[in-house]
């Protein structure tokens, strides 16, 4: 792996590697501290957009892998514009060990990775959230013990995250089906490559605008915000589209048994999701926050040395 950009370009067994790595990781830490495997290494993290958890978990995971992370914020860089993404990327690429990096458009962060000679990280961006997804696998084998046969239903907007979970999803044989209001579908191109791998492992992606379908049986109901970072513009009016997908108990009690809710957060309670759901037994909302950390010290070892 000499980049991590998109889900789709690793196969179903790097997936289990990281996955394994991490737990390995986690274990570790949990027994006392991570062993300084990147002792004096840096990453770059370049920020277009706030963040809490990805910045965090990013900077404390160098931390305790013995390296260091240095935040460089909107702006500081003003990728393309105060200089271009690959000067950004070749002059980085002298002082750092890695680069992690949240955009608006997901070219930037291919041309970063493009024009690089160290690693570079999708920390988010317009297209998809990679660490996110893997981290949310990471976190439901965690509670359930397996990923193959299980049913997610994604429910909300088909944005960067549910792109993600397309892939993440299908590439370990979970059933993935997603609701979104009409015009409000994963991309197309996503949906293909997300089908192309579940018919390799056995598995399903299916589309609806039906939320109660798609949470019928699920094990999993995963929502996040109806306009994502870069989006504020169109708020009014997909606040018009999304209210009957919000993640309410009348729709959790649709899946006729006792789902995993998840959040990629931060979430917008009272929208996507109500308080009596997020903070109810179900939840796994903060576990999955944490697991951010654990997964992304698992790939910051295997792009930056150490594993
Ligand atoms: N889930 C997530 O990426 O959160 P941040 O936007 O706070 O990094
Ligand atoms: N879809 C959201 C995810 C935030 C972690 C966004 O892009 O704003």
């Amino acid at each position: 792996m000499e980049n991590f950009i998109s889900l789709a370009e690793l196969s179903t067994e790097e997936v289990y590697e990281i996955l394994d790595l991490a737990a390995g990781l986690k274990e570790e830490w949990r027994r006392g501290g991570n062993r300084p495997l990147l002792l004096g290494k840096v990453l770059g993290m370049i920020f277009q957009k706030p963040s809490l958890r990805t910045r965090v978990s990013f900077e404390v995971g160098m931390s305790h892998l013995g390296g260091e992370a240095l935040y460089l914020s909107p702006q500081e860089i003003k990728l393309g514009e105060r200089e271009s993404v690959a000067d950004v990327a070749r002059v980085l690429s002298r002082y750092v060990d890695g680069i992690m990096a949240r955009v608006f458009a997901h070219s930037d962060v291919e041309e970063l990775a493009a024009q690089a000679s160290v690693p570079v990280i999708n920390g988010l961006s317009d297209f998809s959230h990679p660490c996110q997804a893997l981290s949310d696998l990471f976190t439901i084998r965690e509670e359930r013990g397996t990923l193959r046969g299980l049913r997610l239903a994604y429910v909300g907007d088909g944005n960067n995250v549910a792109h993600s979970l397309l892939f993440g999803a299908s590439m370990v044989g979970m059933d993935i089906w997603v609701a979104t209001p009409p015009g409000y579908e994963p991309q197309e191109e996503v949906v293909a490559k997300a089908k192309g791998f579940a018919q390799r492992m056995g598995s399903q992606v299916v589309l609806t605008h039906d939320p109660q379908e798609a949470v019928r049986g699920a094990d999993i109901i995963y929502t996040d915000v109806w306009a994502s970072m870069g989006q504020e513009e169109e708020r009014e009016e997909r606040l018009k589209a999304f209210p009957p997908y919000q993640v309410n108990a009348q729709l959790v009690a649709q899946a006729g048994r006792s789902p995993l809710v998840m959040h990629c957060l931060p979430a917008h309670r009272g929208e996507e999701i109500t308080d009596e759901v997020i903070d109810g037994p179900y939840s796994i909302v903060y576990t999955q926050a944490e697991n951010r950390l654990h997964l992304q010290k698992a790939i910051l070892l295997l792009l930056m040395g150490g594993a």
